[in-house]
C-alpha cells in the first residue's frame, strides 16, 4: 500500500481517528453550506514526535487562495504544441500577456470569490501576475472558524522547525468550482530537503590544490587542458572538474554570445561567495576571464551574506559549476530566496516573480526538492502547474532528483521526490565515475503518487516496466509519471567553499551541470535567430540516442535495493547522460 495518498488519508479521517478533529468535524465541513476540502488523520512522520501545540489565537496567518484558472486544459494543449518538435507552433513561447490570458480566472470566479470575501469584511491582495493566487493576511482564531479548521503549532523532528498547519479545513460548497486549494492547510512542506550537499569521505583528506600538483609534478591546473586521454582518464576519475565534465560530455569552452540566461536558486540562508567564485575560476577555469560573477536577485527577503563564514556549501556548488562550465558564453544569475513566511511560499514566490517579468532566464535551475507526500495532492497540482506556465514561458524547469535513493530510513514503500514527480520539470539524477560512469549510490528516482506518466515517457517506462517483471511490486506505483529524465555526474566536485576546497556532490551537483549545457545549446541557438529550448521534457525523450545509457548500478531504498540501471530509459539514471554534440545536432543546428 503506498501511504501518502490523499484518497486514502480522506478516507480513514472519516473514520474519525484523527487527534485534533476539525471542530464540528465530519465529512460535510460540520457547518450548513460548508464542504470538507481536505484532511489527513494525522501529520506527515518526521512531525508525530512532538505534540502539536496549540496556536496563539492572535498569530498571524498568510493563507493563499490558489483559483481556478481561466483556461488550465488550453494552456497544458499549448503548452505541449510549443515544446513538441515538429508541431507548427515549436518553439512559440508565450509572452507574459498570453500566458496571463489563459491563467486569469472567469469572471464567474473572480464575483464568486470577491462575495465571500465581502461578506466576510474581507480584503485579499493578488500575489501572482494573473491574478489566481490571492493572499489574505489574518490571526488564526479568525482562520479557525472561517474555514471550520483548528490551526496547531507543529514542529518537524529532525529541523526542529515549527510552522502552523490544520489537519483538516473546509469551504463554502458555494466555491466549490472556484476555489483549489488554500494554504498553509493540510500541506506539511515546511523546509525543503537536499540544502547539505553531500561530501565525500574518502576525498576530505585530499587537499586539491596538493593533489593537482602532485598529479601534474607541479604544475598549474592550467596544464589538465592539454593531458593525455589516459592521464585525463586517472585524473578525472578522482576529481570532477568542470574541464573533465567538458571532455566528458563534449561540452565546448568556446565564447558565446551571451544572449541566453540561466538563473539559479537558492534557498534556506544558502548565500553564494563571490571570491569563493573567483578562486574557483582561477584554479579550475584558466582560459575564462577572472572577472566573471554572477548576478544576485533577491526575493522574500532574501540576501547577499558575503562574509565568508556564510557561504553555504550548496549555493556555492550550484555557482561555481554553473559559472564554471557555461559562465564563458552564458550570464548566470543567483536567485536568493528568504524564509520570510512559509518556505514551500518561495517555491511558489520564486515561480510568480518571475512569470511577472516581460523576460524569463530560458533555464532556471534548483538543487532542492520534498518529499512528494510531504506536499499533498492539492498543493503539489497548483505547484506543478507553476512550472507549467514557466514551460509555456519557453524556459526549461530543471530539478535534482533527490540524494535519498528511492526512499531514506525505514519506509515500506518507495517515496517519490518532488517537484521531480511533476511532468513539467526536468529531475536529474546523478551518476558516479568518470569512465565508465555508474548509479550515484545516493541518486533518487522512483514513480510519482499524484501525477500519471504522460505520453511522451510512457513507451520509455513500460519498456523498464516489462524488463524488471515483478520486482519490486506493490513498492512503487506502476502508473505514475516516472523520473528522472536525465542524470550527469554527481560525485567529487572540488567546491570552494569559505576559502577552502571541499569534495562535493549530490542531485544537487549534477543539476546546475545539465541546466548549463541547456543554457549552452540555448546560447548557439539564440545566436542564429532561434528559439531557446523551453519545456524540455517531449524533446528530450525523441533523443535517447544523443545519451550515453548508463547501466551499472542501481540507487539504494528503503534499506535495500533500489532501482537498478538498465538498458534504455531506467528511474536510476533516466535517458543517461548527455552528449552534448548529438544534442546539438537534435536541435537542427549546423
Ligand atoms: C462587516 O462589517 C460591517 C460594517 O462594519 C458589520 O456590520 C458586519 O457585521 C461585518 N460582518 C462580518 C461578517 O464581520
Ligand atoms: C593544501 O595544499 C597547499 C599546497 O600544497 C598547502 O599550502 C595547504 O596548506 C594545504 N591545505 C590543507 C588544508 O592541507
Ligand atoms: C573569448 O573570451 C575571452 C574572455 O573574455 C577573451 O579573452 C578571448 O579573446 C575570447 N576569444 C575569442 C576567440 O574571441
Ligand atoms: C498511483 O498513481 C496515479 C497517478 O498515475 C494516482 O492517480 C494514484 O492515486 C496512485 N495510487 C496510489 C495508491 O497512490
Amino acid at each position: 500500500m503506498i501511504a501518502s495518498s490523499a484518497v486514502l488519508f480522506a478516507l480513514l479521517a472519516a473514520a474519525g481517528f484523527a487527534d485534533a478533529k476539525p471542530p464540528g468535524g465530519g465529512l460535510f465541513g460540520g457547518a450548513p453550506g460548508m464542504r470538507l476540502r481536505h484532511s489527513r488523520p494525522e501529520p506527515p512522520k518526521a512531525f508525530r514526535k512532538h505534540a502539536p501545540k496549540p496556536a496563539a489565537p492572535d498569530a498571524s496567518l498568510d493563507l493563499r487562495i490558489h483559483l481556478k484558472k481561466g483556461d488550465r486544459s488550453g494552456l497544458e494543449t499549448k503548452l505541449l504544441e510549443v515544446s513538441t518538435p515538429g508541431h507548427p507552433n515549436y518553439g512559440k513561447h508565450l509572452s507574459k500577456s498570453e500566458l496571463e490570458a489563459y491563467v486569469r480566472p472567469t469572471e464567474a470566479t473572480t464575483s464568486a470569490i470577491k462575495s465571500w470575501l465581502d461578506a466576510h469584511n474581507l480584503t485579499a491582495n493578488a500575489v501572482s501576475p494573473a491574478g489566481d493566487i490571492l493572499q489574505i493576511q489574518m490571526p488564526v482564531s479568525r482562520a479557525d472558524s472561517l474555514l471550520n479548521a483548528q490551526y496547531s503549532l507543529f514542529t518537524h523532528a529532525g529541523n526542529g522547525l515549527s510552522a502552523l498547519r490544520t489537519l483538516s479545513y473546509s469551504l463554502p460548497v458555494d466555491l466549490d468550482d472556484h476555489v483549489l486549494l488554500m494554504e498553509p492547510t493540510t500541506d506539511f512542506v515546511i523546509e525543503p530537503k537536499f540544502s547539505d550537499p553531500l561530501k565525500f569521505a574518502s576525498h576530505t583528506a585530499a587537499n586539491l590544490t596538493s593533489f593537482i600538483d602532485n598529479f601534474l609534478g607541479g604544475g598549474h591546473l592550467g596544464k589538465i587542458f592539454g593531458l593525455k586521454e589516459k592521464r585525463m582518464e586517472d585524473f578525472c576519475n578522482q576529481w570532477m572538474t568542470p574541464q573533465c565534465l567538458s571532455e566528458l560530455y563534449g561540452i565546448p569552452f568556446t565564447n558565446g554570445t551571451g544572449k541566453a540566461s540561466l538563473a539559479v536558486t537558492g534557498f534556506i540562508k544558502q548565500y553564494a561567495n563571490e571570491a569563493d567564485l573567483q578562486t574557483f575560476l582561477q584554479t579550475l577555469r584558466p582560459d575564462m576571464s577572472q572577472e566573471t560573477k554572477f548576478t544576485l536577485q533577491k526575493m522574500e527577503g532574501g540576501q547577499n551574506e558575503q562574509d565568508p563564514t556564510q557561504a553555504g556549501t550548496e549555493a556555492n556548488l550550484d555557482v561555481q559549476f554553473s559559472v564554471g562550465v557555461a559562465g564563458h558564453a552564458v550570464p548566470v544569475t543567483f536567485i536568493s530566496v528568504g524564509d520570510e513566511g512559509d518556505n514551500k511560499n518561495g517555491f511558489l514566490d520564486i515561480v510568480n516573480n518571475l512569470l511577472a517579468q516581460d523576460e524569463v532566464p530560458q533555464v532556471l535551475a534548483t538543487s532542492y526538492g520534498m518529499d512528494e507526500s510531504a506536499v499533498g495532492l492539492d498543493l503539489a497540482q497548483q505547484m506543478c502547474d507553476a512550472y507549467m506556465q514557466l514551460g509555456a514561458r519557453g524556459v526549461s524547469v530543471i530539478f535534482s532528483s533527490g540524494d535519498s535513493g528511492v526512499g531514506a530510513g525505514d519506509c515500506t514503500t518507495f517515496t517519490p521526490t518532488f517537484p521531480s514527480g511533476c511532468p513539467y520539470v526536468t529531475s536529474v539524477g546523478a551518476t558516479d565515475g568518470y569512465s565508465p560512469e555508474k548509479v550515484a549510490s545516493f541518486s533518487s528516482g522512483g514513480f510519482s503518487n499524484i501525477f500519471d506518466a504522460p505520453t511522451w515517457q510512457k513507451d520509455h517506462v513500460n519498456g523498464y516496466l516489462k524488463q524488471i517483471g515483478s520486482t519490486h511490486s506493490g513498492l512503487f506505483n506502476t502508473t505514475g509519471r516516472a523520473f528522472p529524465d536525465v542524470s550527469t555526474s554527481g560525485t567529487n566536485f572540488p567546491t570552494v567553499v569559505a576559502s577552502s576546497w571541499q569534495p562535493v556532490g549530490g542531485t544537487s551537483a549534477s543539476t546546475p551541470v545539465f541546466a548549463s549545457i541547456i543554457a549552452l545549446l540555448n546560447d548557439e541557438l539564440m545566436a542564429v535567430g532561434r528559439n531557446s529550448l523551453g519545456f524540455l521534457n517531449p524533446w528530450l525523450y525523441a533523443q535517447s540516442t544523443a545519451f550515453t545509457d548508463i547501466t551499472t548500478g542501481s540507487n539504494p531504498g528503503c534499506g535495500g535495493n533500489g532501482f537498478d540501471a538498465l538498458s534504455g530509459w531506467d528511474p536510476a539514471t533516466g535517458l543517461g547522460t548527455p552528449i552534448y554534440s548529438k544534442l546539438r545536432k537534435a536541435t537542427g543546428l549546423q
